[in-house]
């Protein structure tokens, strides 16, 4: 053999052999490595450009001309193989991923609203009917606003009734009422007459019972003017209650006591989750209380900027979890916190 037909030879069995492996290539994978092994810089056609100087001259540009030529057929026999497989591919993705688009959807599990926010909702929807304004007030309080401006001096025993969570910043605690909110609604707005309600979650330092938990929601209910009565604060009390629970509702008012109103009184409701015979909720009397009133004292007036000469008013501050279980006739105020979706589910 010359050393030509050696020469040439020699790259027809790179060509051919190249090709054979190229045949078995199954992926992507494979692809790239065949590419680097028989076109990359040490692939054995790259290596016979590189061996060129030991040719004869006259060998040269034949021999470049041919291994070129070698070149050139196995990058097109890569670019077919690359489109081989991904057509491929395609193909099995279209035969094993089918899609039916006639299957049913899958169920959005909708989201609802707490009881609370619900009755929460109603309560401020009844007194917005009834002309009042609707405030919010901070959740952490100072002592002076929980207490003392409400005519609870440092000491009083008074403060007994409102056990609370005290934080480590000296005065300020988590509000045990919304009455603070009194005081807050009326500096903003003396010497203008006030109707508002103020709705929001108040803490409590207390034992857990079926109808006692230490967070819970209350709406307080501020009513400032001149000439004010407390026949008002029953009218518009009594109206509430049935507009919340219907007109079948029965409600009394009970004379009580408390250091920023005077006289003082709670409201009941006839309890609905035993109809009045008796029942942990209702600590078997057939009476729920659902909300603590009377007519604004008049140190408290004075405190939020108004002269109790000239003005007077009344106040309530209504639970509203108690109303949530009168209404929908829930037997423990604990589950609205346990977060059971199953309890949850049913409102
Ligand atoms: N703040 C009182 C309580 O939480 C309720 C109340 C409000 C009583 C307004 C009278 C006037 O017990």
């Amino acid at each position: 053999m010359t050393e030509k037909e050696q020469a040439l030879a020699e790259l027809e069995k790179i060509r051919s052999e190249a090709l054979a492996v190229l045949a078995d290539v199954a992926d992507e994978e494979g692809l790239e490595a065949w590419r680097v092994a028989h076109l990359g810089r040490n692939s054995p056609v790259m290596g016979v450009f590189s061996g060129m100087g030991k040719l004869d001259k006259e060998l040269r540009p034949l021999m470049g001309k041919a291994a070129n030529e070698v070149r050139q057929t196995l990058e097109e026999a890569l670019a077919e193989k690359r489109e081989l497989l991904e057509t491929a591919a395609l193909q099995n993705m279209l035969t094993t991923e089918k899609l039916d688009v006639t299957l049913p959807g899958r169920p959005v599990d909708r989201g609802r609203l707490h009881p609370l926010t619900k009755v929460l909702r109603r309560v401020t929807r009844i007194f917005g009917d009834m002309g009042f304004q609707v405030y919010r007030s901070p959740e952490v309080e100072t002592d002076d606003y929980n207490f003392t401006y409400l005519n609870m001096p440092p000491y009083h025993p008074a403060r007994d009734m409102w056990d609370t969570f005290y934080t480590k910043r000296d005065g300020v605690l988590l509000r045990t009422h919304t009455s603070p909110g009194q005081i807050r609604v009326m500096r903003e707005r003396a010497p203008e007459p006030i109707r508002a309600i103020l709705p929001g979650a108040t803490m409590r330092y207390e034992q857990l019972s079926a109808r006692s938990e230490i967070e819970f929601v209350q709406v307080e209910v501020l009513v400032i003017g001149k000439g004010v009565t407390f026949a008002e604060l029953k009218g518009t009390l009594d109206d509430f209650a049935r507009r919340l629970f219907g007109e079948d509702a029965r409600t009394r008012l009970r004379p009580s006591h408390f250091p920023f109103t005077e006289p003082s009184a709670e409201m009941d409701v006839g309890c609905f989750v035993c109809g009045g015979e008796g029942c942990p909720v209702c600590k078997e009397t057939g009476w729920l209380e659902i909300l603590g009133c009377g007519m604004v004292h008049p140190v408290v007036l004075q405190y939020g900027g108004y002269d109790p000469e000239v003005y007077s008013g009344f106040a309530a501050g209504m639970g509203i979890d108690r109303s949530t279980l009168m209404r929908y006739r829930i037997d423990d105020i604990r589950h609205f916190r346990n977060n059971d979706i199953r309890f949850l589910r049913q409102f």
